[in-house]
């Protein structure tokens, strides 16, 4: 297949946010043949002085761009799904970092493998899904990972990450930090099981399962349960650009929570590591901003976690838009929202 390379490119279709940016350079990389090859045209691209480091793109949904690119892009299109250990009980299914997320875990339910199911329909690559451990209904990434491998774009140099190499955390892991720059995931290990073990207690799934009549549920069940509440609550990226939660939920210190409870009523919190999370969602909605739009950038009107872009908001309208629910949040509970996407550009959040 080649490397592919493109100069000057739309990126509009490529982040769910459907920002309508331009890349200077774009590398597709279809093939580990390919790696060579990237890092030469890297290194070359270095040289002549352009930005770096890269950028790695995977589904784009975990991204702003606030302003056109001028590092090289390195988007990651490698395939292949298998099963490269079984001991009976468990299953280490490896995923090329291109594969899509979604499709990942229908797979492996197709082979009786459970798991995964609280993570349905989550958007994005496998590639992106260790950088910010992603989470959902209970369940974060790092509860079934096993091992990863990676590239260093700057150095070659190939190896293998385990989950303590990683360092996740909420929403974070070691690739998010100035020590783990630069590394490309090229395919990810993941330990499932063949016997279930259904994660039912968080948010509505269980009432969702019995809204379906279901009694003695199947990881199948769980993951079509889960698709089923994800879609009534977020918006689909297909029809209006976003990249999920655009905030994490702040982790407090039990007093604090206590304290803000206590003037707050209602506020929802869950004991967390010692400490407690506080729904960002809601210190949202009660600042006013949900539902509300500013031009083409706005909250969505069903999750107030959510920014949505309703046609040609550029990425700067998206983060100015955030700076003021960030600035009115911090005046109000005292707390400062931090971004769970990354943005990209000069300004930041
Ligand atoms: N809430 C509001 N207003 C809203 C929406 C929610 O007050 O507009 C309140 C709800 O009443 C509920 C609480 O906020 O008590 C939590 O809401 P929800 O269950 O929707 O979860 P979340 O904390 O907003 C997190 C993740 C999601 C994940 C869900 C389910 C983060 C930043 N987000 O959202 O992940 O799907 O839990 O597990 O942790 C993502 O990371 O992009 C993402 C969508």
């Amino acid at each position: 297949m080649g490397l592919v390379r493109l100069a000057d490119t739309p990126l509009r279709g490529l982040n769910t946010f459907g920002i309508d940016a331009r890349a200077r350079l774009l590398w597709r990389l279809e093939s580990l043949d390919d790696l060579p090859q990237l890092h030469q045209a890297l290194r070359d691209d270095a040289r002549s002085g352009h930005p770096q480091p890269p950028l790695v793109l995977g589904g784009g949904s975990n991204l702003l761009i606030a302003d056109d690119p001028q590092q090289p892009i390195v988007q990651m299109a490698l395939r292949g799904i298998r099963i490269v250990g079984d001991d009976g009980k468990s299953v280490i299914v490896q995923a090329a970092a291109g594969e899509a997320w979604d499709p990942l875990i229908r797979w492996t339910l197709s082979q009786g493998l459970a798991g995964l199911e609280n993570l349905a329909l989550i958007p994005g690559t496998v590639g992106a899904a260790p950088i910010q451990n992603i989470g959902a209904y209970g369940v974060e990434l790092r509860d079934c990972f096993e091992s990863l491998d990676a590239i260093n774009l700057v150095s070659g140099t190939a190896r293998s990450f385990s989950a303590d190499d990683c360092a996740f955390g909420y929403r974070d892991s070691v690739f998010k930090h100035a020590d783990g720059e630069n590394w490309l995931v090229t395919s990810v290990r993941l330990r499932l099981s063949r016997t279930a073990d259904l994660k039912l207690d968080y948010g509505e799934i269980r009432a969702e399962l019995t809204d379906a009549h279901i009694v003695a549920p199947t990881p199948t069940n769980v993951a079509d349960a889960v698709s089923r509440i994800r879609r009534r609550k977020l918006p689909d990226p297909a029809v209006i650009g976003n990249a999920g939660s655009f905030f994490k939920n702040p982790l407090i210190e039990t007093e604090l929570a206590a304290a803000l409870s206590a003037r707050e009523p209602g506020l929802p919190c869950w004991p967390s590591g010692g400490q407690v999370k506080v729904s960002a969602a809601w210190m949202i909605e009660r600042c006013g901003f949900k539902g509300m739009r500013v031009g083409d950038a706005g909250v969505h009107e069903r999750h107030a976690l959510v920014l949505v872009n309703h046609g040609h908001a550029r990425g700067s309208d998206i983060l100015a838009l955030a700076r003021q629910i960030r600035g009115a949040v911090e005046t109000r509970f005292g707390i400062r929202l931090e971004a769970e996407p990354m943005v990209v550009g000069a300004a930041q959040l």
